[in-house]
């Protein structure tokens, strides 16, 4: 099962999301988890060394055929029983796009994709978007503000779901984004200073909040 997060707006909260999804399905999976970041920070954000090898962005443009061993090779311990595979530097090439979604898609462990910033102006790599199209789970990370909703609507990709950023103070609700997108709210996931705390200390992998492992508990039993 791949879950594909991804969101209309940077800093919609999508790695936090992704990453801390990746953690949350790890302690229910016997096997861990695998969280694939097309975007950049889940590195960061779970804590980890910058990758030293060439992570995604070399197996994409590997100019022999790549396949599921040099994927495995690719991928690191992040710790609390996730598996990444970070994006490493470089354009991400589209040529083994195709190749990499099959491979995630039939992976045993549950798989998180972190396909980064796909809304309209902007420039996304066609492998995110192509992996965000395909998921068996395209998951839109949205805050609740206008301007957020504004952006997904005019993004042609339709997700399966929302993950919704809870914050306080905003006047739509669950209810108005699922009417004006006509999909559902899967989640709300509270934004509180101690998730931030946790993501700037690194800290995510290790000490999952409680509060984020809640939120996320309906996406993690479904997959
Ligand atoms: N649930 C939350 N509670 C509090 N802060 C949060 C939460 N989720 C994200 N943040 C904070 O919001 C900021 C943006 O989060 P994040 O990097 O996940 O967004 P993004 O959509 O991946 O951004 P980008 O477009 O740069 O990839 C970070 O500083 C993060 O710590
Ligand atoms: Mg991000």
């Amino acid at each position: 099962m791949m879950l594909a997060c991804w969101s209309a707006k940077g800093g919609s909260g999508t790695t936090v999301v992704a990453a801390a999804l990746a953690c949350a399905l790890a302690t229910t999976s016997p096997g861990g988890s695998l969280l694939a970041d097309l975007a950049g920070d889940a590195d960061a954000v779970l804590g980890c060394p910058p990758p030293a090898g060439g992570g995604l962005a070399a197996w994409l443009s590997s100019p022999a055929a790549p396949d599921a061993t040099s994927l495995g090779r690719a991928e690191v311990d992040a710790g609390g029983g996730v598996r990444l595979l970070p994006r490493g530097h470089g354009a991400l090439d589209s040529r083994h796009g195709a190749l990499l979604a099959a491979l995630l898609e039939a992976d045993g462990r549950p798989v998180v994709v972190d396909c980064g910033t796909l809304g309209p102006g902007e420039a996304p790599p066609e492998v995110a978007a192509e992996l965000a199209g395909g998921a068996s789970r395209s998951l839109l990370v949205l805050r609740p503000c206008f301007l957020a909703l504004r952006h997904a609507v005019m993004t042609p990709l339709r997700p399966a779901g929302v993950v919704l950023l809870a914050e306080p103070g905003r006047a739509l609700t669950a209810r108005d984004v699922a009417a004006v997108l006509g999909v559902p709210v899967l989640c709300e996931v509270p934004v509180e200073p101690g998730v931030a705390r946790a993501v700037d200390a690194g800290l995510l992998a290790s000490r999952l909040p409680r509060s984020l492992s809640r939120a996320l508990r309906p996406l993690a039993e479904a997959a």
